[in-house]
């Protein structure tokens, strides 16, 4: 399935991951809109605009209501539709247990604030728009692997000997990606419930919601996360997010008909492309009309 013309969001794609997604959708001829809380995004979408595509970006915080506003009305005008959701924008800090409140709060306005509550705003700005469209689309939320691979469920990751963090007695990973990390894992753990929620009710409607569940990925989030000093080992580890975006392509190109309400997996050890999907042993699509919606728990 081709998707030229189609008309896609982008959060956070200043750098990392969302700006190797902007550029590989260009590249398929899809129209891209853009948006970042850091300056260099305004220079994007004219690269974008070189790789044939049309492109409009924004300054936006993803956790701030009048900025989704703003992005997902702006790029409606642009473009007359939006057909494509990829809720990446993310960032990263250290919480532990016994972190105190005051800095705990901090901590999750900033975390919580980008990783669940601007993907949740976006898809609530843009689901009704899609609706109204009748067209299908998709959303692909950008979690992380701490989801899938460190022992929930146990079943998807196939422990292989090339994992660097294989278990040593062959058990799951230890969960929720390290001892610092507790609050980054919650909003993104979080990302399940929009998950499964949105793809039953949005299943009628072909509009298909899937999440992308990385491993490290070279990108400024993971050298900073290295102090921008990682070890040439750790550095040789990472998967690219060039490959990642190609994956997300390939995930787009399945069309309608397509997997829904998965967490898909990429795996440090593990070639970065789309496997075959899961079984679908979650969906049984419900529609979000109002009136289906007794008897629903
Ligand atoms: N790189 C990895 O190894 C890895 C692994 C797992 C998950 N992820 C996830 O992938 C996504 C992209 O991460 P990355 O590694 O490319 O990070 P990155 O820091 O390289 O890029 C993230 C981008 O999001 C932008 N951003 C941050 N907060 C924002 C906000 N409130 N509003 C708008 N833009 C905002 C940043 O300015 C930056 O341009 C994130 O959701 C991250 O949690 C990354």
């Amino acid at each position: 399935m081709s998707l030229r013309g189609k008309n896609a969001i982008v959060t956070g794609a200043a750098v990392g991951l969302g700006n190797a997604y902007a550029k590989a959708l260009a590249l398929e001829g899809v129209n891209v809109a853009v948006c970042d809380i850091r300056e260099d995004i305004d220079a994007l979408p004219q690269e974008l605009e070189t790789l044939g595509a049309g492109a409009i970006g924004f300054r936006a915080d993803v956790a701030n209501p009048a900025d989704v506003r703003r992005v997902v009305d702006g790029t409606r005008e642009a473009f007359g539709s939006i057909d494509i959701l990829i809720s990446n924008a993310g960032v990263w800090g250290a919480s532990v247990a016994d972190d105190d409140l005051d800095k705990s709060l901090a901590d999750y306005d900033r975390i919580v604030g980008t990783n669940l509550k601007g993907e949740y705003l976006f898809g609530r700005a843009v689901i009704p728009i899609m609706l109204e469209q009748g067209t299908g689309g998709d959303i692909v939320n950008i979690a992380t692997d701490h989801m899938v691979t460190c022992g929930a469920p146990n079943v998807i990751c196939p422990n292989l000997p090339t994992c660097p963090w294989k278990h040593p007695e062959n058990g799951p990973r230890p969960t929720g990606g390290g001892e610092i990390m507790d609050l980054y894992d919650a909003a993104k753990w979080g990302l399940n419930g929009l998950l499964f929620a949105w793809a039953k009710a949005l299943r009628p409607h072909n509009i298909r919601v899937n999440a992308f569940c990385m491993g490290a990925t070279d990108s400024y989030m993971l050298r900073s996360f290295h102090n921008f000093n990682p070890s040439p080992e750790e550095e040789a580890s990472w998967m690219r997010a060039e490959d990642n975006a190609r994956a997300l392509i390939d995930l787009l190109k399945e069309g309608p008909t397509g997997r829904t309400a998965q967490n898909l997996n990429f795996c440090v050890g593990r070639p970065v492309k789309l496997e075959p999907p899961l079984p679908d042993k979650y969906i049984l699509a419900s529609s979000i009309n109002p009136a289906n919606s007794q008897g629903r728990a």
